[in-house]
């Protein structure tokens, strides 16, 4: 298995067009649709950076900032933020382009995880994750915070043991004097 990868190794960018099939009664794209294209565009994102099968494992922080109107171009691009053992964080983002009007806006962001799976859908490790732009350094940096973020919401961690969440609420968390 290759050790390392980049996070650009990672990225993958779709695009879809918003049909009547896909719409609400107001006609904007129903967020379920945009969800499946989410899951998508991530999970192969994650088969990228561990050239193995994954299966979704959490979604979440995903903000619905515009509705996206029938006919809208729609552009997913997915990328892998860090990698842990078995897991992978996938940053998602969204536009939504009406081309006749020459507008593009963007629209929705997420982040997934991913696990890796063997054959028997066992757990699996996968490369470690090398950010290299400035961007992906921030991401790569609170993939950490949000992992344990939604592992404790997920009764996975205890509170106590996220000490780089912690430290955002607790600024003195972890100095000499103050640890548990
Ligand atoms: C995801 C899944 C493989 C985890 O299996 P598990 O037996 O709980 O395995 P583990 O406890 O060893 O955890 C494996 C990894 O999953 C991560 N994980 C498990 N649940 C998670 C959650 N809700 N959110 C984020 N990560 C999660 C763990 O943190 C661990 O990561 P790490 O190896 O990088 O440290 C298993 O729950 C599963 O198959 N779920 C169904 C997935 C699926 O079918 N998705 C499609 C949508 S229906």
């Amino acid at each position: 298995m290759t050790k390392q990868k980049t996070a650009k190794q990672s990225e993958v960018v779709m695009t879809e067009m918003v049909l009547p099939n896909d719409t609400n009664t107001l006609n904007n794209l129903m967020g379920g649709k945009l969800m499946h294209w989410m899951d998508i565009v991530a999970a192969i994102a994650a088969q990228k950076h561990s050239n193995r099968i994954v299966v979704t494992a959490s979604a979440d922080s995903i903000s619905f900032k515009h509705p996206i109107a029938l006919g809208n171009v729609v552009t997913l691009k997915a990328q892998v933020t860090r990698s842990f053992n078995s897991s992978m964080e996938v940053f998602i983002e969204v536009w939504a382009e009406d081309i006749p009007a020459n507008k593009k806006t963007q629209t929705h962001r997420a982040f997934f995880t991913f696990v890796a799976v063997d054959q028997n859908g066992r757990p699996i490790e996968v490369p470690e994750l090398v950010p290299e732009t400035e961007q992906e350094k921030e991401l790569y940096e609170g993939a950490l915070r949000r992992r344990q973020l939604r592992l404790i919401l997920g009764k996975r961690m205890d509170p106590k043991d996220a000490v780089e969440l912690r430290a955002i609420f607790e600024p003195d968390f972890g100095k000499e004097g103050n640890g548990e």
